[in-house]
């Protein structure tokens, strides 16, 4: 059993970051032991552990196991595990709870693991320990790639296997992917944080900043052109930031032109901290008719105090130097953030001090928290008198104002003609198609199933606070 732990998470030294490129070991009796078998995955969280799902997913099913959508009829259940916020916690839990019933009601040789940010928690997998029994499997973030051996432990011991490496991490080349979608794809370029910012855990659940080296980043882009693919998302903590762990001058700046230079119809990067945001990248965007006017950027907090409390490196007047200067070279951008409520300390001045920010900025749109205290981060020992009903407010009236500027963003684009990559189905009727505009807006259009995988041109007729409705266009893109 190897535990994590979360002193060691915290560590950051000067050792080398490997890149491994043959750790995925699957011999012929691991290729046969899901003949027969399903296994079902439930996701939480971020683009990050959705993307991590798709390469689990890859290895079941190399090992023989079948898909199954329904979780009751499932041999093997994973959970992708957030750590982020305590009701992602909460959440997990309650999942955990409907397995055992499963578990005594259905199919007691129900095999259920955890995996994900709350596998990396210390105080997580000691509770899981303690109090339920019934999980038979945990592993971590750092190995994924390990699976294989694990579940073959369990069913052939019978025995629970943890398995959380709690070091900074290594780059993992060869996991293979069982992609969501024929048409967009995440691709990670870098693993971990090096941000430690007080309120937040990934840095320990996903340790150390790697990136990913970029001839491997672009190999596996034209790839995915050669497969027809038309959007690329480019995944990491805080992607700006690409590339400073490595010993050469290459940083986002470049990646992303490289990136851009492969074809690739449609390029995108999440997420952006403000502080690693330089001149050279936002030249890049402009230059490049593939690279998406679409710009995450969080802003944590408006009141420059608490950025500082947070450790976020930049003041209100900073941020929002940066975001005018976004704003001015790339006027039809949409630019979306996210906000914390109720940091430790907040008065009513800093939270207004956060409404001045939005009413400034006028956001496309933003996701809103409520601050939640992770054990072992530096602001869950701070003391934070606010109580929850005040906090519970200040999102109420954040939310307010936000959806104000969102629908006022998406007003916008009445009578428009925008290009969409049309996805799939809409779930609001079965003869219209849903897709994202460059920018970034969700659209339902009544189009043809054919139409699925191409991004057209749509004039859009009716908005909504979070969609738009719109219908096919002959005519060219009015932006
Ligand atoms: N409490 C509330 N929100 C948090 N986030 C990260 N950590 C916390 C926390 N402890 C939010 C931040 C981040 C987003 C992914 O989640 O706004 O940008
Ligand atoms: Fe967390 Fe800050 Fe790193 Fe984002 S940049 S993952 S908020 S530590």
């Amino acid at each position: 059993m190897l535990k994590p732990s979360l002193k060691d998470a915290q560590k950051r030294t000067r050792k080398e970051v490997l890149v491994k490129t043959n750790e995925y070991i699957l011999n012929h009796d691991l290729k046969a032991l899901g003949k027969n078998k399903t296994y079902y995955v439930k996701t939480y969280g971020c683009q990050m552990n959705e993307h991590d799902t798709e390469n689990i997913k890859a290895i079941l099913e190399d090992m023989g196991f079948e898909e199954s959508l329904n979780m009751d009829n499932a041999d093997v259940i994973l959970l992708n595990t957030c750590a982020i916020r305590e009701n992602a916690h909460n959440k997990v839990f309650g999942m955990v709870g409907r397995v055992k019933t499963l578990k005594e009601t259905i199919n007691p040789n129900i095999i259920l693991g955890i995996c994900g940010c709350m596998a990396q928690e210390e105080v997580v997998v000691d509770e899981i320990l303690n109090k339920y029994k019934h999980v038979d499997l945990v592993f971590g973030t750092h190995n994924i790639h390990r699976l294989p051996q694990l579940l073959s432990e369990v069913m052939n011991t019978h025995q629970k296997q943890v398995e959380v490496f709690s070091i900074e991490g290594d780059v993992i080349e060869d996991i293979p992917v069982k992609r969501d979608s024929k048409y967009k794809a995440w691709v990670n370029i870098m693993y971990g944080c090096d941000k430690f910012c007080t309120y937040c855990i990934v840095p320990y659940t996903r340790g150390k900043q790697r990136s990913r080296h970029p001839e491997y980043i672009l190999e596996e882009v034209r790839k995915l052109v050669r497969d027809g693919y038309q959007e690329v998302t480019l995944l990491g903590q805080n992607v700006n930031a690409y590339g400073k762990d490595l010993d050469t001058h290459y940083g986002m700046d470049q990646l992303l032109e490289d990136v851009a230079k492969t074809g690739i119809a449609r390029v995108r990067f999440v997420t952006s901290h403000p502080w690693d945001f330089t001149d050279s990248m936002i030249e890049v965007i402009k230059k490049y008719d593939n690279i998406m006017p679409y710009i995450h950027l969080p802003l944590q907090s408006g009141s420059s105090r608490i950025l500082k409390l947070m450790g976020r490196r930049y003041t209100k007047e900073e941020y929002l130097t940066l975001y005018h200067k976004l704003r001015e070279a790339l006027p039809y951008s949409s630019i979306t953030t996210d906000i914390i409520v109720g940091f430790p300390g907040e008065t009513e001045e800093d939270f207004q001090a956060t409404l001045d920010v939005v009413h400034e900025c006028k956001f496309d749109s933003a996701f809103t928290f409520i601050f939640s205290p992770r054990v072992g981060t530096p602001a869950c020992r701070m003391q934070d008198d606010t109580p929850l009903e005040i906090k519970n407010e200040r999102l109420q009236r954040l939310n307010h104002v936000i959806n104000q500027y969102s629908r006022e963003a998406n007003e916008k684009y009445q009578d428009k003609i925008v290009p969409v990559l049309l996805e799939g189905v809409s779930e609001k009727s079965d003869d219209h198609l849903m897709g994202y505009t460059d920018t970034m807006k969700l659209v339902n259009v009544k189009a043809p199933k054919e139409y699925i995988g191409k991004i057209v041109n749509v004039r859009i007729t009716d908005i909504k606070t979070w969609s738009m409705d719109g219908e096919l266009a002959l005519e060219k893109v009015t932006n």
